[in-house]
């Protein structure tokens, strides 16, 4: 009896010994980025989080991005059909959190699709794309915006949802035509003094809008400005350095790569000088087969940036993998270099 009871005992503690070495195994799996790789979070499964954008908040990054369904189709919507409109169930906006960038828990879908309503922008027949989240110190709301679309991406609106918690389930709050015109690509951007800022492709995507946010981060102030009309940018991605604001951006080409573009401006409302592309080597005039999404600044280390590109697999879209490549700067011009493997 005794010796049954060892054996049974000696099981479980090596099970318990394997389980314990396992997570940690996955928590700390990666020590460095392999762009364009897959990327498994700490449960193992490949992440989930495409088109997306981190907040860094007491400690922690928050990645939130575009949960795709498994299943990818080409729309057969007649009002798309002189396009490739590939497109998969819009599963939500999924969060993941790191303390070191690499390693990603799955927190959940922090923005649920709405199942129930067919004409809600969260039915899964519609687009849900591009989510950003910025933090207002005032109201204490994480803020989120994303592009929401009708299936042949006419509604080309703007929505808004908020939380208390920066991993807990937004309140969705609506959509609108940012003054007055439509939205398409975005991302969000909060500056040091608290404004914060949505950058969209509109006018029918020919022209970048960068619009100031009301205090609240809810709603547009009613500035504005219009950039590179009719040059047709998408996929903008902004950061700060050295008191000089960068714009990424990629051309219009739906899912297919196509060369990176980047610009400048001494303030965000400012006039923006149009430059060159920032990538170099070999598949830079396709991106390195990938498209701009966010720019982020590495917590605690002085002028390191991360450029956030996504690798669309646009037949299976949900397989769609993630470049992110380190940012460096000739004087003051971006320059963007593949690295197979890399870290900060
Ligand atoms: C390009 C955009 O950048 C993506 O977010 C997505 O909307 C595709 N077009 C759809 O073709």
């Amino acid at each position: 009896m005794k010796k049954v009871f060892l054996a049974a005992f000696s099981f479980i503690l090596l099970l318990l010994i394997s389980c314990t070495a396992k997570n940690v195994n996955q928590e700390n799996q990666y020590k460095s980025f392999k762009p364009g790789e897959i990327w498994l979070d700490t449960d193992g499964n490949p992440i989930n989080a495409h088109g997306g954008g981190v907040l860094f908040h007491e400690g922690t990054y928050y990645w939130y991005g575009e949960y795709k369904g498994d299943s990818t189709y080409r729309n057969p919507n007649p009002n798309v059909a002189g396009w490739e409109c590939y497109r998969t169930e819009a599963g939500g906006v999924s969060c993941y959190s790191s303390k070191d960038l690499y390693n990603w828990k799955f927190e959940g879908k922090v923005l649920e699709p709405d199942t129930v309503n067919i004409g809600s922008d969260l039915h899964p027949s519609k687009v849900l794309e591009r989510p950003k989240v910025i933090y207002n110190e005032k109201t204490k709301k994480f803020v989120m915006w994303l592009h929401v679309d009708s299936d042949d991406y006419w509604k080309a609106s703007a929505g808004v949802a908020t939380c208390d918690s920066p991993a807990g389930k937004f309140n969705y709050i609506g959509s609108m035509h940012p003054n007055g015109q439509i939205s398409r690509d975005m991302t969000l951007y909060k500056d040091d003094d608290k404004r914060a800022y949505l950058l969209y492709s509109s006018e029918g995507n020919a022209t970048l809008y960068i619009s100031l946010l009301t205090d609240d981060y809810l709603q547009h102030s009613g500035r504005y400005t219009r950039n590179f009309p009719e040059k047709y940018r998408e996929a903008p991605a902004v950061f700060k350095h050295n008191n000089k604001f960068y714009l990424i951006s990629s051309g219009c080409t739906g899912w297919d790569p196509n060369k990176a573009e980047y610009a400048m401006a001494d303030s965000l409302l400012g006039q923006w000088t149009a430059l060159n592309n920032p990538c170099r080597g070999v598949d830079a005039e396709k991106t390195y087969y990938s498209q701009s999404t966010f720019a982020l600044p590495v917590n605690g280390k002085k002028d390191t940036y991360i450029a956030m590109f996504d690798k669309w697999n646009k037949t299976d879209l949900i397989a769609s993998r993630y470049v992110w490549l380190p940012v460096s700067f000739n004087s003051d011009s971006l320059v963007i270099n593949w690295a197979d493997e890399w870290s900060y």
